[in-house]
């Protein structure tokens, strides 16, 4: 079986043969409060793959980066926290080198026993991970058979573990938790039904300008909160307060408007508030029931009269893609925006995905995770994929 990429084919794990060893791309970058993993979504992802493999009694050797450690060794971004879950979640022996390559990690591959996964440790300890330096790959390959990629929340990185390192294999395939991704964002990108709606958050316009030109060709309705909205609203002419505006942005901001309206685009923005001091040092949430945010205050949650109006056109969606929070979400109650329009997605009747660190986390604590078609494991990587149709470390896989 294969997955077709740009006229080319990606390899899945039927066609892997048994009993070989595999060196596993994962992406376990789970969030850290000391050595505590506060949230597993991505461990737990992974599990199948990882269980895959082993009923097909291969040798797994899992990489994956945590943090950026940029090149340097950090004892509070090791992966031993993600290496004792693992144990525990597989109830197997999880082998722990102090490194990702060298003798350590040699020794390690030939002592394996068969019932034993080894992890080793973060990629990105290296400075030549991030470099996609090719001799690095080369040691990252030692003598391992066949290359496995289900790391889909990194495949938008062209670094050696999921670029040069693939194309040094002849065997390469994508795992489970990747054809599953492709499967739900290629129905965004291929063949929503309309109305497709698509709410974007988060803190930086800068970060989804592209994404919001490339959706402005697919979807009906775009939906905008988080910080990133008040670029907009500054270049609408309303007052923002100190609310975070990347002025530089102003006029790509009035562009994305102008195209919007020529392709007959709706774009919502919010029509209330909920203020606070400073991202720092919020104090107790000050309700604005306008868009006229007086100086001093900023902007860091959406309010009841923005979430009804959303909810008016989000309702008749039957393709809804969420990503970014709507509000400080981190900082209670600032989160409660983005809780409610959890909820909201979760009893629209359309084909919903939601990508992106805290969008997920809203959905995962809310306690509607079930109630959605797809929550990706990639923020990053599922934008660009919808931006470009493609990833630099799919590209790499496909032969
Ligand atoms: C993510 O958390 O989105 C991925 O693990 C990629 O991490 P990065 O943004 O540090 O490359």
């Amino acid at each position: 079986m294969s997955i077709e990429y740009h006229h080319q084919h990606i390899h899945t794990l039927e066609d892997l043969e048994d009993g070989v060893s595999v060196f596993l791309r994962l992406d376990l970058n789970v969030p850290l409060r000391g050595d505590e993993i506060t949230d597993d979504t991505r461990i737990r992802a992974a599990l199948p793959t990882i269980k895959r493999l082993i009923e097909k009694k291969c040798k797994i050797t899992i990489a994956s980066h945590l943090g950026r450690p940029k090149g340097k060794v950090i004892a509070g971004e090791s992966l031993l926290p993600v290496a004792q879950r693992l144990a525990e979640l597989l109830d197997i022996e999880v082998v722990f080198p102090d490194d990702c390559i060298g003798t350590g990690v040699h020794k390690h591959l030939l002592d394996q026993q068969d019932d034993q996964i080894i992890l080793l440790e973060n990629l990105r300890f290296h400075a030549d991970e991030e470099q996609n330096n090719a001799e690095f790959a080369r040691k990252l390959k030692s003598k391992h058979h066949a290359y496995v990629s289900d790391a889909f929340g990194a495949l938008h990185r062209e670094h050696a573990s999921t670029a040069a390192l693939p194309k040094l294999f002849d065997k390469k395939y994508a795992g489970l938790l990747v054809e599953k991704e492709l499967q739900a964002l290629s129905r965004l990108i291929k063949t929503p039904s309309k109305p497709y709606s698509v709410v974007l958050g988060g803190a930086k316009i800068s970060d989804k300008l592209k994404v919001v030109e490339a959706l402005l060709k697919k979807a009906d309705r775009i939906f905008l909160g988080g910080a990133m909205v008040f670029t907009f609203l500054k270049a609408r002419g309303h007052r923002v307060g100190n609310s975070l505006v990347e002025e530089d942005m102003i006029p790509r901001a009035k562009k994305i408007m102008d195209q919007a309206s020529d392709r007959g685009v709706s774009l919502f923005f919010p029509k209330d508030f909920y203020l606070g001091r400073s991202v720092e040092d919020p104090g107790e949430p000050q309700y604005c029931s306008s868009v006229s945010i007086p100086d001093g205050m900023m902007g860091l949650d959406i309010g009841p009269k923005t979430l009804a109006h959303f909810s008016e056109y989000l309702e008749s969606s039957k393709t809804l893609f969420w990503n970014g929070p709507m509000g400080l979400f981190e900082k209670k109650p600032f989160h409660r925006g983005s809780f409610e329009l959890a909820t909201l997605i979760s009893k629209c009747n359309a084909y919903r995905v939601v990508g992106g660190g805290d969008s997920v986390a809203a959905i995962n604590q809310s306690g509607l995770a079930d109630q959605v078609d797809h929550i990706s494991t990639g923020g990053g990587a599922s934008l660009e994929y919808i931006e470009k149709g493609g990833l630099p470390g799919l590209r790499a896989l496909a032969s």
